[in-house]
Parts: C-alpha cells; structure tokens; sequence
C-alpha cells in the first residue's frame, strides 16, 4: 500500500484513563514536589514523558506469555527461552539476566574495575557513570563534536571520535579494562551511533587488546537508523543489522525496560568465560540466582517475547516516524531542539530557547516545570542538575541544558503527540516569563532525581 500516512501498528484492547486537573492543582501540586517533576505524583500527570523506560505497553502476546511463564527457581523454562532469544540476537555465550540495566553497569564494573580506571564511551548515560565513579574510577565521554552541538545536523551524531578514542587508548591504555559504546547515545540526544563508526572502534580496541562493551539500551532504535541513513544498509532487516552491531562487541549492558519493551528486566551478556563467572557470583549475591537474577519468569517471558517485537519493521518505522513528527512540529514553531530527532526523544535546547536564565539556575527545570503547569506534561532536564556536580562538591555549567520529551512505546497516539507539539509552543510563546531556581537541598549524588527548588524572582 503506498498511502503517505504511517499509522499506529497495532490496535488498542486495553485502555487507561489519564487524569485531566486544573492549573490551580498543577500549581500546589507542583510546589508540594519542590518544583522537581520526578517527586510529582504520576497521577497528577496528563501526558507523561519523562522517560521512556519501563513505560511501554505490552503486546497481547506479552500479556499471553506472562500467563505461560515457569516461576521455577532454578532452571525454569522462561529462562531457557530468555537466553536463547537474547543469544541468537547478540551472539554472546554468557547471559546473566538482572532487574534493570544499572544492575549490569553495577555487576560489571564491580567485577573488573579497580579505583583510578577509565572507562571510554561515547556518552556514559547517568546511572553508568554514577557505577563508574562509585568505583573511583572515571567515565570519559569521547562523542564526535557533532555531538555536542545541540544545531548540528549529521546522521550518526552518537559516533565516538575515533581520533580522541585512540589518544586515550595510547596514553592510559594500562588504565582502561573495557570500552563501552551506546547505541543510541541517550545523553547525547538519543543518537544512533553507524556500523562503520562500530568497526572503527573495534579495529581500535583489538589494536589496543581491549574488549568492546555495548550499552545496548535501544539497540533496535540504532538498528533501524542504520538502515535509513548508512549507505548500503537499506534492504538489510533491522534484526540482521543489530546482529552486527553486537558481532562487533565482546559484551553489553542492556535495559530491558527500553528496547525490551518491558515494564523491568535487563541482563549483562559477555564472552570472558573468567569475567562471567565473576558476576555470577556477584549476581547470586544481590540479584538471585543466574536463572532468574532478580526478576520473576514472566518478566523473562515479557522480554523474551518484546526482543522479537522490537526488532520488526512496522513497529520501528511508525516508532522513530512518530518521533520525527513531534521533532518537525516544534522545529517548524521554531523551538529549538538536537538535531535532527533522536529515537526515543525530542530534546529541546533550554539553553537557546531562554537564553535569559543562566545554565546554574537551570533553564531545563525552568522549562520542564513550565510544561507541566501549563498542559500537565512531563519532561525531564538533562542539564546542569543532573550532570553539574562535581565530584569534589562544587557546581559546573553542563555542555548542554536540554528537556527531554521521551516517548513510551505504543502508548501514546498522534493526537496525544499533537497536543503535546501545540503545549510547547505555547509555553515557547511564554519564554521570556519562565524564571530560573535555586537548589534548596543538600547536594548528593544523582541529586536530579531528591532535589527540592525553589524559584527565583524578578
Ligand atoms: N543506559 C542508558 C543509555 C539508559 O538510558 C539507561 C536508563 C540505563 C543505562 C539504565 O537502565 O534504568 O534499566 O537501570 N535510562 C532511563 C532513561 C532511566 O530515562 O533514559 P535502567
């Protein structure tokens, strides 16, 4: 059929009703979270794109394997099945499932990390290198300087510098146990990373005798990037091109809650036969047994099945489509956002859209509370909150003060997302009364998510 229209791949069989409230409760609502929208009840919340993790909805097959699934400790079915989709996928001998995707940062840098290490990556996403540096170690980020430029247009803006990759693999080679990559580059704007630009730093890490780590979160989002944008990839499935994605890697992270369209679940997978039983010990100690690690058998059976969905093509084109569209409507509104449109989510540019709040009294709150008073959406500042304290106590302007518009999969429709277009440009219209905030709390790591404001005047 060649209809321009690309529709929703699916059909609705259960709904939820949202909550519609007044600016007046928005407002007390609002001030009782200490204007940080994470300590707001979702309830509260009309269109909720704080994240895009967990949030999805699941297939009536989901639903009807989670019905299916073996809640055997040890040995049980749903974990034969698990490993054996998450195998013929990535390839990787050892499969170690864990309750998210920060309990495989947390077992793997536990087990191979010692304090001074570096670990490389293109952007460490918060919680990876919150693992890091609980570790003593440091999280260098070595994204191409496209990536840094929220204007800059380029196809694979989550590529690693190879130039500054291999300067940092020559001088603290000794220092470096693994390098890591994210596909897509979720903190650097949900950018896909190419094929060519993976081969370059898996030339790299065998030159350097390193092994090569996917942070593999929205493999499938970068997969499909791949087959619109990298020339020759075009008549290749999304599931052929993920399968080279990690044929390059000796191991991943992975949230499950992401590309594994599941409400929990992650797994670590590696090849080091020496490395796997480590963490498996590791495992056993905090997360469960290496059948179950932490989750139940039928978050094995969810996963299971949404690997296989996440890889089909109707559902990435209307996936990153939908994206693209909201990414269009604000661009054409002359809202400033990372360009182009990521996968999972639209960035918008605080720092450019009010330009009069400066980045340490944080334009990314300023905006992403605006939106919520304004049309009860919820967006999350990826800013000088979440990434300006220093490790020393001090506070450092971020490269970039974004709001994230992440987008659940399959549960938002066009007209949500055209509601959520026609809110922000109305709060953009507003842009020069938004005002800046002050932290009222004592400073902690990982503070974006406790933090209580309070707004400056005048
Ligand atoms: N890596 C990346 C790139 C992520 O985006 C996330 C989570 C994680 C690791 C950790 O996975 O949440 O299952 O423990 N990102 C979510 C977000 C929370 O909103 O972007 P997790």
């Amino acid at each position: 059929m060649n209809f321009r229209t690309i529709i929703e791949p699916f059909r609705i069989k259960s709904v939820e009703a949202v909550k519609y409230t007044t600016r007046e409760e928005r407002e007390g609502r609002l001030a009782e979270a200490g204007y940080n929208v994470f300590l707001l009840h979702a309830e509260d919340v009309l269109i909720d794109l704080l994240t895009d993790s967990g949030t999805g909805a699941m297939s009536a097959a989901q639903w009807g394997a989670l019905m299916q699934a073996d809640e055997s400790y040890a040995g049980s079915r749903s974990y034969y099945r698990f490993r054996d989709v998450v195998r013929d996928l990535t390839g990787f001998r050892h499969i170690i499932p864990t309750h998210q995707g920060r309990a495989a940062e947390r077992i793997l840098f536990h087990t191979i990390l010692k304090p001074g290490m570096v670990v490389p990556n293109n952007n460490h996403f918060d919680t990876t290198r919150a693992n890091i540096e609980v570790e003593e170690c440091e999280a260098r980020d070595l994204v191409i300087a496209e990536g840094r430029v929220p204007s800059a247009v380029h196809p694979f803006k989550g590529n690693v510098d190879l130039d500054a990759l291999e300067r940092t693999l020559r001088d603290d080679g000794d220092r470096i146990p693994l390098v890591m990559v994210t596909v897509t580059n979720n903190s650097g704007g949900g950018q896909p990373v190419s094929l060519e630009n993976l081969r370059g730093v898996r030339a790299l890490c065998d030159q350097y005798r390193k092994p090569l780590f996917l942070d593999a979160c929205r493999f499938a989002e970068n997969a499909w990037f791949i087959k619109q944008r990298e020339p020759g990839q075009a008549s290749r499935t999304p599931k052929a091109i993920a399968q080279e994605m990690f044929s390059l890697a000796d191991g991943c992270t992975m949230s499950a809650k992401k590309d594994g369209m599941a409400n929990i679940g992650g797994f670590l997978a590696m090849n080091d036969d020496a490395w796997a039983e480590e963490a498996g010990t590791l495992l056993i100690l905090t997360e469960g047994f290496p059948t179950y690690g932490g989750l139940a058998g039928y978050d094995l059976e969810a996963i299971a099945r949404g690997l296989e969905e996440v890889v089909e093509e109707p559902y990435l084109r209307y996936r990153i489509r939908s994206t693209e569209y909201l990414g269009e409507k604000l661009q054409a509104g002359g809202v400033p956002i990372i360009q182009p449109p990521g996968g999972h989510a639209i960035y918008i540019d605080a720092r450019a859209l009010v330009p009069h709040v400066p980045p340490l009294e944080y334009p990314g709150i300023a905006l992403a509370n605006a939106l919520y008073l304004e049309a009860g959406i919820r967006g999350v500042e990826i800013g000088s909150v979440m990434f300006g304290l220093q490790r020393d106590g001090s506070e450092k302007a971020s490269a970039m003060e974004l709001v994230r518009l992440a987008i659940p999969r399959r549960v938002y429709t066009q007209s949500h997302i055209d509601y959520v277009a026609e809110a922000v440009l109305e709060v953009a219209r507003q842009r020069e009364a938004l005002r800046g905030y002050r932290i009222v709390t004592p400073p902690r790591p990982l503070r974006h998510f406790t933090a209580r404001f309070e707004r400056l005047e005048g």
